[in-house]
């Protein structure tokens, strides 16, 4: 809900703080702009420009919540939540100190909603710039409130506001991110490896995801941003059935470069079952 995460939203426009109105059917800033509140709980806050980007589409979030809720990913998101909890450890946040768990990319809130379960108190915002995640974002835990806002874009929250930062196979905006950290705040990074989903790439002709990932994301962080530690990497089995590779495929960006048609028949052309890598790299980043 909205509610929870009003003292760390602020103005698009201005950066000033919100507040709601009208029983939270709308947000206004000390500045005095006006922000509509979805019926479905979400709120969109850009800028003059508009959103730039749509992000995932519709039909690609529906198929990431079929895919996740199978469990397929438990791995990673139990290496989220537990790098989450020891970073608030580490900054010594006492435990009623309600901290702000910002998740950029947030998708369908898979991740947030399963940290928030392990952190009593603890309030998330889910941030993405597609309106079909946000929708689901808003119903994914009590204590998420939903903002559909550009990554690229200066974000919607007050400087100093938030915790942490939760990046899973999402974009970055390094310099945006130092901003809105309070100090001893971290940044948690989740990306794919090279290898990622490999036993799926050539019988589906996927691409394969690039090497290098995590250098390049903290070249770009440099100036922002510092690592803490050592990366960590996650490497797991999968046992997937058709329909979850349909999934996985459905929900990824092979889904924008292969005519669906030509997808299911790829997929058909599988065993019943397959044994699947996933593997990624977990990267924390403080200021
Ligand atoms: C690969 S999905 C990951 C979703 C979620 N983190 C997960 O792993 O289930 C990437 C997400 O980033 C969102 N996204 C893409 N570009 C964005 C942008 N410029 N600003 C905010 N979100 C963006 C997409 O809509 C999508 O939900």
């Amino acid at each position: 809900m909205l509610s929870h995460i009003i003292d760390v939203l602020a103005d698009p426009v201005d950066g000033t703080a919100l507040s709601g109105a009208d029983d939270f059917t709308r947000l206004v800033s000390v500045s005095g702009h006006s922000y509509d509140v979805a019926r479905q709980g979400y709120v969109t806050l850009a800028g003059g420009a508009g959103l730039n980007h749509s992000g995932d589409s519709a039909e690609m979030v529906a198929a990431r919540e079929t895919f996740l809720s199978q469990g397929h990913f438990a791995p990673l998101v139990e290496a989220v939540s537990a790098a989450t909890l020891d970073a608030l450890d580490e900054a010594s946040v006492p435990d009623d100190a309600d901290p702000v768990i910002l998740e950029v990319g947030a998708g369908t809130g898979y991740y947030l909603s399963h940290t928030l379960d392990h952190i009593d108190g603890a309030r998330g915002v889910g941030l993405d710039v597609s309106t079909s995640a946000a929708k689901l974002l808003a119903k994914s835990h009590p204590r998420v409130g939903a903002v559909v806002a550009d990554v690229w874009s200066s974000l919607p929250l007050l400087d100093k506001s938030v915790d942490v930062i939760c990046v899973v196979f999402a974009p970055r905006n390094p310099a945006e991110f130092a901003r809105v950290l309070k100090d001893g705040g971290e940044v948690i990074v989740l990306t794919p490896d090279a290898g990622h989903l490999a036993e799926l790439r050539e019988p589906l002709g996927i691409i394969d995801v690039e090497e290098g990932k995590v250098e390049r994301m903290l070249e770009q962080a440099s100036g922002h941003l510092r690592q803490v530690g050592e990366s960590t990497h996650i490497t797991f089995p999968m046992t997937l059935d058709k329909r979850s590779i349909a999934a996985q495929v459905a929900m990824s960006p092979s889904a924008r470069h292969i005519e669906a048609a030509e997808l299911d028949e790829r997929v058909a052309s599988l065993p019943e079952t397959m044994t699947v890598t996933g593997k990624a790299t977990l990267t924390r980043l403080t200021v």
